[in-house]
This record gives structure tokens, C-alpha cells and sequence, in this order.
């Protein structure tokens, strides 16, 4: 029998090609780049042009639909988006103006609610810059989930009139008003063609098809980067205080582009056309896919095309950590940024029938536990009598067994479902509380939720004591139950050590340009507080019936529109700054050591973190407005940059829509690594028995005092030698420019086949006044056979 059943398979495989047909008719959506000056004058608009190009090529046959375009974009991108087959698409490109055709992707919030995200913590409210009237004439574009435009972080008392340079509207919808925008929301939009392109289509019951915010991230996003002063603000009774955005004065505009069902690249470019046109200062952008080459990257060229004009752009590393390599966003001309933790948590302990106690968080705000009572315990992947082991661990839904778990405490493991998920199936299950514990991937970090019953979170060492409890007393010959409760212990300040980066914070070392390091920076993003929607329960699940002004979340998410709002600050103190020269200044001010004092923790493994976790550092806010000097960075260097990545001509002509891109003088001069990047990072492919060595050319801009002399300290990577020359720079004027060499030499060092070596020290300038600082990391690998 066996060899028929082999030929039959064989038989259905060799027949399989003929659908293809069928398939190649599948369309998708794809974003085209034109040569706009190309137009040919008989065409009135672009958009016309383009629809006449398109029916050029449109196959005929069954599947006629007028092919409606997309979008058009003509600021920080010129071309279209629209859905064609893969054979439409081949001769779409072989048209004469078109320069590329680039296939869609689709994005994801960087919150930890996701539930494949892991991790938690909380978020930073240093206070200095707040009462200044910095930033009251600067707009920050947040491109996110929309907003909820009455909550009182949104409010305009006492602020001026609309900024003279705006041209942004707002845009009506269900549930949003032109008049839902007032002195502080500036602008709002939506985008959703390319969602509504897409399989995923608009449910209007539960979406709006307006600015407003259905889901929450984008309001709290946005708060976080310009929320006014609100006081008293909290989430059911935690983190009680003053609430305030990073730069409270500074005038929001928000570009909706993410849906229930993703974030579709064909809406974000249109969002950073609108927004660059509009005239925003600052671009937010707390979504992440995957890392393509920049010619590819939706993201990457649209904040190009920002930068060009002068729009920082601020990107979330991604919440992929504690692995290497999961650093999303990472075009040098982002700023990109991870998470690390406040010195704010949350505790709330498990204590066991043994005495133990196992320390945990949460935000839960109900009802809790009755005091002293102790709880039978159980495991959720234990359950007596069968069931599916594994899932049921997880609490998935309809997992638990209301006989098992009724009245009982229920551990449920970290995975597949949301966190706040899995409470609610252990409260429908008839569970009195959760212990949420997380696995070994997920290591010690914590993130805190609004739970939907009594719950808190337990690390992976914690989860395991716990599990252990219960089953030696499941085995004990007394038939001891076993039993804990959970003492809620509200909001502690002072947490040593802090910061600490978040274990979800995505990690380099960066998988498109390994010279230049990414993230750039970490910021505030484990357990921030921020403003919520009226209409989505704060653990956002659908049957949460709580409201609440203001919620707690995590993630890169939350990081990124903390320098949102400080690049904001920045260019308000410093209006002739370029995006380059603000995060610089964001960058050598950054901070790497707690507040004991030690150097920064990561908090997935408890040891010292590196480089590839926290980049620069910590953002200092109040020394980046003083930075002595700055590492300035021209559209002219990233062509430079993008000649020395081996791109092509093409590639470069995608992301810098230059018509002449020459590529000669970039390659004499050097390396991608001579980027003047405020970081450094030296990689050699492979590790030599000659003697290896590198250099870095770097220029520094004096916007410190006109007379001040600058001499450097270096600190070696174990195993390099490093020079740098000169070793002083003597400015006689604000606004000079000095250069310097870095050289970089390997000694002698043993690495075994196979194996990497990283490493990294630092190069610092220093006037007695400002400390400049740059880190340098060493990348090196020894081939397997040598
Ligand atoms: C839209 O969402 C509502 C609420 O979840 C659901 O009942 C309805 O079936 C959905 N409609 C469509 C067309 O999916
Ligand atoms: C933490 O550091 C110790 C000592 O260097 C090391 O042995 C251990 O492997 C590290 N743990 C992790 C998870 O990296
Ligand atoms: C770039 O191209 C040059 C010449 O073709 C080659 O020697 C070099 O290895 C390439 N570099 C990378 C990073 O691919
Ligand atoms: C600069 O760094 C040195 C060495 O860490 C430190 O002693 C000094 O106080 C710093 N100066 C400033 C102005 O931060």
C-alpha cells in the first residue's frame, strides 16, 4: 500500500502548479514610487496621470474591478498605493517613470497588551521642564490609533492661538467633530484605505471611522508626549499624582492609521505626507514590522522624507527583548527608542501556605482578597483528570474547569492570550483570583495590569517556587491542600535600583546597518501612566464595564513618545536645530548608571546591561538642552551612508528621491560607519591573524560657549587600543564645526572558531561644563573554519 499512497501525494504535487492561474490574480497592495516631474502635461493632476498608467497595465478577464487608487502622496514620498496582481505589478515596472514598486506590510502597536509581547514596568515624570512655556508654538504628529479628544490631557486653557505655520484640518468622522479639535489637538486624520484594501475590513460597530480612538494607544501615546498638567490622576486609586505629557504646551496633531486589524504601510506613508504638509515639528510613531532594507521599508522612507524637511522623527525600538538583534526602526534618521523602568512600581505579593513570599505587581483596583484568609491554590497546567496540559496552563479560553478552579486561587502561565485575558477566563471559570507567572523566556520582568479580578504577576524563578508548593503538597501523604493569597500593597516610590532596561525592550545589535548602533536611546515605558478613552475598560478587554481618565501600560510604545516630547522641548529652546542635532544632544547627555549609583541593570537577567540594551543611555532631559556640542548630520551624509551600505543607485534614489545620486567620493572617503553618528560601532566580519584596525572620522558643532576648549578621555573596549586625534578642540565660536579621528586597533586577542566578541568603552569631550559622550562597541566574529 505504502508506495501507492506515496504516488498519489506525488500526484496531487505535480498537478499543483495549475492553480497558479488563479492565484497570480490574487492582488495585494503595493506602493509605487513615480518620477513626478515626469507627468506629461496633458494630465491635470498626479492622480491622473497615475489612474491612466494604471489602466495600461490592468489585466482584462474575469476580474475587471476599476482598480481605485489608493492613496496619492506627494510630500515626503511621490507616487501611489493600490492593489494589482503580481503580474500587474511587473508591468507597472516596467513603465519609464516608474522607480520602484514596494510590496505592502502591515505593522503592529508596541505595547505590551499584545500578547505576544513580554514584559512590563513603569514610566518617568522628571518635572523640570514642565512649567516652561517651551514648546508652546511646536506641533508633534503622533501616528498611532486616533484619539479620545475630551479627556482633560487634551484640554487648551490657557494656551495661544493655533500656530501661524499650521495648514493641518481637522478631519470629521463618526463620533469626532471639527470641533472636537480645539488649542491643544491641532489636527487629527485618518487613514484606512489601505486597511480597508486589505483583508481586514472595518467592523463600524466597534471601530470609528474618525480620529477617535477605539482602542487606546493612540490617546495614551499621545499624552505621554503632550498631555497638559492633570491633577489629581491615577488608575483606580495607583500612581496617584499630577499627570503631565513631556511637553505639556506643545500642540498635538493626530494621524490615525492603525485598526483592529494592523497598521497598513500604505496609510502610514500617506500619515507622513499629511504630516510633514501640515507642518508638524515632531513625528511619533510607536508601531513596528519587520526589518527590511531601507528602499523596502514604508517607515523608513516616509521618516526620510521627514527628516529631509526638518520633522523629527521619533520610532519605538520594538518589544521583541531580551534576545539580540530584535531592535526594530532602525534607520539612522529615526530616533529610535527602548524602554527602561521609573522608580515607581506596583507590589503585590503572593504569600504561600508555607510562609514564602514571592514578590509580584499589579494595578488590580477592585475588591481584593479578604485579609488573612488563606485561598486553596492551583496550577491551571495540573489539572486533575485530563484536559489539554498545555493550553490549559495558559488559561486559555474555555481551558479551566469551573469544578477545578471554583473559589480557588489559579496560576496561569504567561503565553498565547493576553494577560488581562486570562483573568477574565479564571473569573468566568468561577476563579477568586490569578497568579500570572511567567516562563523562562520570560524571565524576572514585570508588567503591571488593570485585571478584571484579583491578580498580580510572579517572574519565572517566583512561578516555579509557587508551581513546586503546590505539587509537593498535592503529593504530601496528609492531602495538605495548598493554599496562598495576594497582599495588594498600592504604589511604591524611591525603587531601587532604577532605571533598569525593561526585559520586552527590543535589543540590538542592529540587523540592517551593524555600524550603526541601535536602539539610540531608552526612556521611560514599564507601567506609565497616561491618558485613556471613555469607552474601553483599562484592561481593554471588551467586557471590562470600568472607566477610567487615565491608564497604566508598557512597552516601547510608551518610551517613544517620552522623546517625542523632549525633541519638542529641544527644537523649542534651539529652533535652528536639525533632527540630527537634537537627538545628539538627546544621545551624549544620556545617562548608563541607576540611581544607587551602579551601572544600569537589565532587568530579564538581573545583570548589567550593554550597549545593544540602552544604546546611548537613559534620556537626561534638562542636560540635553545643554549639550556643549553637537554631531550634526546632513541629507547629503545619508546618501553617503546609503552609498557605503552597498545599496544601489536605485535603492538610494528610493529612499532620498534624488534624481542624481553619485556614489564616487562617498566610497573613497570611507565606511557606513563614518556616518557622523553620536554613537560608534567598529565591526570586523571576521577576526584576523594580521593586524586589524578602523577608523571613525567624526565632526563635532560647538553650540556651547563661543570660547571653550574640549579635550577627550577615552575608554577602550577590552582588547582595543583606541587614539583619537587631536586629542583637544579649541572653538573660538559658536556654530564651529572641528573634526577628529578615531582609530580603532585590535590587539592580540584568542577567540575560539565560531564564536563572536563584543565589546564596548567610550570617547568623551569634555569642557569641565559638558560631558559629551559617545559609546564605541567592538563587534567581532572568528569563522567556524579558519
Ligand atoms: C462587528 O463587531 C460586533 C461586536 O463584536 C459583532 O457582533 C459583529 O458580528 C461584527 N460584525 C462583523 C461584520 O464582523
Ligand atoms: C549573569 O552574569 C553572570 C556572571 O557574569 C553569568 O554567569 C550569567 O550567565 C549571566 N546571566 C545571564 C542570564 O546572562
Ligand atoms: C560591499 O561591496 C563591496 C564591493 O562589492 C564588498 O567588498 C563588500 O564586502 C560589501 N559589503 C557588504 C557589507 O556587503
Ligand atoms: C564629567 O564626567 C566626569 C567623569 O565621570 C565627572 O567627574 C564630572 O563631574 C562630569 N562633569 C559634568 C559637568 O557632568
Amino acid at each position: 500500500m505504502a508506495p501507492l499512497i506515496i504516488l498519489i501525494f506525488f500526484f496531487i504535487a505535480t498537478i499543483s502548479p495549475l492553480p497558479t492561474s488563479s492565484l497570480d490574480s490574487k492582488t495585494k497592495t503595493f506602493i509605487i514610487q513615480v518620477q513626478h516631474e515626469a507627468k506629461p502635461s496633458v494630465f491635470l493632476t498626479h492622480k491622473h496621470w497615475y489612474q491612466s498608467s494604471l489602466s495600461s497595465i490592468i489585466t482584462q478577464g474575469l476580474d475587471t474591478n476599476p482598480r481605485d487608487i489608493i492613496h496619492t502622496y506627494d510630500t515626503v514620498f511621490h507616487g501611489f498605493s493600490v492593489k494589482l496582481t503580481p503580474l500587474e505589478a511587473q508591468k507597472l515596472q516596467s513603465l519609464p517613470h516608474v522607480i520602484t514598486i514596494i510590496p505592502e506590510q502591515v505593522r503592529h502597536l508596541h505595547t505590551t497588551r499584545s500578547p505576544h509581547f513580554l514584559g512590563l514596568k513603569t514610566a518617568d515624570r522628571t518635572g523640570l521642564l514642565h512649567e516652561t512655556d517651551f514648546g508652546s508654538d511646536l506641533v508633534i504628529g503622533v501616528i498611532d490609533t486616533g484619539i479620545w479628544p475630551e479627556r482633560q490631557s487634551f484640554n487648551d486653557r490657557d494656551l495661544g492661538p493655533v500656530p501661524a505655520k499650521w495648514k493641518g484640518e481637522c478631519v470629521a468622522g463618526r463620533g469626532f467633530l471639527a470641533s472636537s479639535c480645539n488649542r491643544k489637538l491641532i489636527g487629527a486624520r485618518y487613514f484606512y484605505g489601505g486597511y480597508e484594501a486589505s483583508d481586514g475590513k472595518m467592523n463600524d460597530t466597534i471601530e470609528y471611522r474618525s480620529p477617535r480612538d477605539s482602542d487606546g494607544h493612540g490617546t495614551h501615546t499621545a499624552s505621554i508626549a503632550a498631555g497638559r498638567y492633570v491633577s489629581p490622576a491615577s488608575t483606580l486609586g495607583y500612581a496617584e499624582g499630577t499627570a503631565a505629557g513631556m511637553a505639556p504646551k506643545a500642540r498635538l496633531a493626530v494621524y490615525k492609521v492603525c485598526w483592529n486589524g494592523g497598521c497598513y504601510d500604505s496609510d502610514i506613508l500617506a500619515a507622513f505626507d499629511a504630516a510633514v504638509s501640515d507642518g508638524v515639528d515632531v513625528a511619533s510613531l510607536s508601531v513596528g514590522g519587520v526589518v527590511v532594507p531601507y528602499y523596502l521599508d514604508v517607515i523608513a522612507i516616509g521618516a526620510y522624507g521627514a527628516t529631509n524637511a526638518g520633522v523629527f522623527v521619533s520610532a519605538s525600538a520594538g518589544n521583541g527583548g531580551p534576545g539580540g538583534l530584535t531592535v526594530t526602526n532602525v534607520a539612522p534618521w529615526v530616533t529610535t527608542v527602548g524602554a527602561g523602568t521609573i522608580d515607581r512600581d506596583f507590589p503585590a505579593d503572593v504569600r504561600l501556605g508555607n510562609g514564602k513570599v514571592i514578590s509580584g505587581v499589579s494595578i488590580y483596583g477592585g475588591p481584593g482578597l479578604s485579609p488573612g484568609r488563606m485561598y486553596p491554590i492551583v496550577y491551571a497546567g495540573i489539572e486533575e483528570g485530563g484536559g489539554d496540559g498545555y493550553s490549559s496552563s495558559l488559561c486559555l479560553e474555555g481551558s479551566l474547569d469551573p469544578k477545578f478552579v471554583r473559589g480557588k486561587i489559579v496560576v496561569c502561565d504567561r503565553g498565547i492570550n493576553s494577560r488581562a485575558a486570562k483573568g477574565e477566563v479564571v473569573k468566568k471559570s468561577g476563579g477568586v483570583a490569578m497568579i500570572l507567572a511567567n516562563g523562562v523566556f520570560d524571565g524576572e520582568g514585570l508588567v503591571a495590569d488593570c485585571h478584571v479580578l484579583p491578580a498580580t504577576a510572579v517572574g519565572a524563578r517566583g512561578g516555579d517556587e509557587i508551581r513546586r508548593y503546590i505539587s509537593l503538597a498535592a503529593k504530601s501523604k496528609s492531602g495538605s491542600v495548598p493554599t496562598a493569597t495576594i497582599v495588594f500593597k498600592g504604589t511604591r516610590l524611591g525603587v531601587r535600583p532604577a532605571p533598569v532596561v525593561a526585559s520586552f525592550s527590543a535589543r540590538g545589535p542592529n540587523p540592517e546597518s551593524p555600524e550603526i548602533l541601535k536602539p539610540d536611546i531608552i526612556a521611560p515605558g514599564l507601567n506609565i501612566l497616561a491618558a485613556w478613552p471613555d469607552r474601553i475598560g483599562p484592561s481593554g478587554i471588551p467586557s471590562d464595564g470600568r472607566r477610567t481618565e487615565f491608564n497604566i501600560l508598557s512597552g516601547t510604545s510608551m518610551a517613544c513618545p517620552h522623546v517625542s516630547g523632549l525633541a519638542a522641548l529641544l527644537k523649542a529652546a534651539h529652533p535652528d536645530w536639525s533632527p540630527a542635532a537634537i537627538r545628539s544632544a538627546l544621545m551624549t547627555t544620556a545617562y548608563t548608571v541607576d540611581n544607587r549609583g551602579h551601572h544600569m541593570l537589565d532587568e530579564s537577567t538581573g545583570n548589567v546591561s550593554s550597549v545593544f540594551d540602552y544604546g546611548a543611555g537613559h534620556v537626561h532631559p534638562e542636560k540635553a538642552l545643554d549639550p556643549g556640542l553637537i554631531y550634526d548630520i546632513s541629507s547629503f551624509d545619508y546618501v553617503d551612508f546609503l552609498c557605503n551600505s552597498n545599496y544601489t543607485t536605485k535603492n538610494i534614489q528610493v529612499v532620498t528621491r534624488r534624481k542624481v545620486v553619485d556614489c564616487g567620493g562617498a566610497k573613497k572617503a570611507g565606511h557606513s560607519g563614518n556616518l557622523n553618528y553620536p554613537s560608534l560601532s567598529a565591526v570586523f566580519q571576521q577576526y584576523g591573524k594580521h593586524k586589524m584596525s578602523t577608523h571613525f572620522i567624526r565632526t563635532v558643532t560647538n553650540v556651547g560657549d563661543p570660547n571653550s576648549v574640549y579635550k577627550v578621555t577615552i575608554k577602550p573596549p577590552a582588547g582595543m587600543v583606541v587614539t583619537v586625534q587631536p586629542e583637544t578642540l579649541s572653538f573660538r565660536r559658536v556654530g564651529q564645526k572641528l573634526n577628529f579621528l578615531v582609530r580603532v586597533q585590535v590587539r592580540e586577542i584568542k577567540l575560539s572558531p565560531g564564536s563572536s566578541y563584543v565589546k564596548s568603552g567610550s570617547i568623551v569631550w569634555s569642557d569641565g561644563k559638558h560631558n559629551v559622550t559617545s559609546p564605541l562597541v567592538v563587534t567581532m566574529q572568528q569563522p567556524l573554519d579558519d
